[in-house]
């Protein structure tokens, strides 16, 4: 669909939310998880453990879309990547050491971005990103997805991520990852 084609942009207003102010909403922050990951609705509770802890870490920053009556519709966050990381320690290794100096030393990881099922496809995904990568103080953006053509990969590559890697098997998980990234700011 071409833009001029699409419905007007939804309604929901993004906020930028603190970590605290995202710690007091991460139940409602994982319950939008569970449903756009399709994942069964106890893993809501185990993942909010480590969202809480994310919400502490260095360079901490997050992005809330809210209907008018304050229901969280949509999140991104992410930090400072540092090594010592889980996710830092394992890019690092999957790149080459010279790309890995690039690309690691000053970046923010986006850790997670999801909208409502029955809002997804109106433009929210694409407006917490590009309020996050315009709001955070690195030279750039770097993040994992599953490696198909999914509604996320397509809103990365639209809004300028390039290959870091591809069909990377990050440890627990059996689905082949792209590992993404993205000079800040993001072109256009
Ligand atoms: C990925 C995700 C966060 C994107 O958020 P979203 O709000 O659905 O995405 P957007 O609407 O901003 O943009 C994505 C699509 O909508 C289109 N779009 C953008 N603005 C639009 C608008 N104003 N009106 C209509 N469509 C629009 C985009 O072109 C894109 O279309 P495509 O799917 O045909 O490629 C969301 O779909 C989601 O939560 N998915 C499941 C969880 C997930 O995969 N999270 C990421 C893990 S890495």
């Amino acid at each position: 669909m071409r833009s001029a084609e699409r419905p007007q942009m939804a309604g929901a207003r993004i906020e930028t939310w603190t970590g605290r102010q995202f710690s007091a909403r991460v139940e409602d922050a994982m319950g939008i998880y569970v449903r756009a990951m399709k994942y069964p609705a106890h893993t809501g509770a185990q993942r909010a453990v480590s969202a809480r802890k994310h919400a502490s870490l260095d360079g901490f920053a997050c992005r809330a879309a809210l209907t008018d009556e304050g229901t969280l519709v949509g999140f991104g966050y992410g930090y400072t990547t540092r090594p010592g990381q889980w996710w830092h320690d394992l890019v690092r290794r999957a790149l080459l050491r010279e790309e890995a100096a690039d690309w690691l030393a000053d970046a923010f990881e986006l850790s997670e971005l999801h909208v409502r099922p029955d809002q997804q496809g109106i433009g929210i995904g694409r407006r917490l990103l590009t309020s996050l990568a315009s709001g955070v103080p690195h030279s750039a953006m770097l993040l994992s997805t599953p490696d198909t053509d999914t509604r996320a990969f397509r809103l990365y590559r639209d809004t300028g991520f390039v290959d870091l890697a591809r069909n990377y098997l990050f440890p627990g998980d059996a689905r082949p990852f792209a590992v993404l990234g993205a000079r800040l700011p993001l072109p256009g």
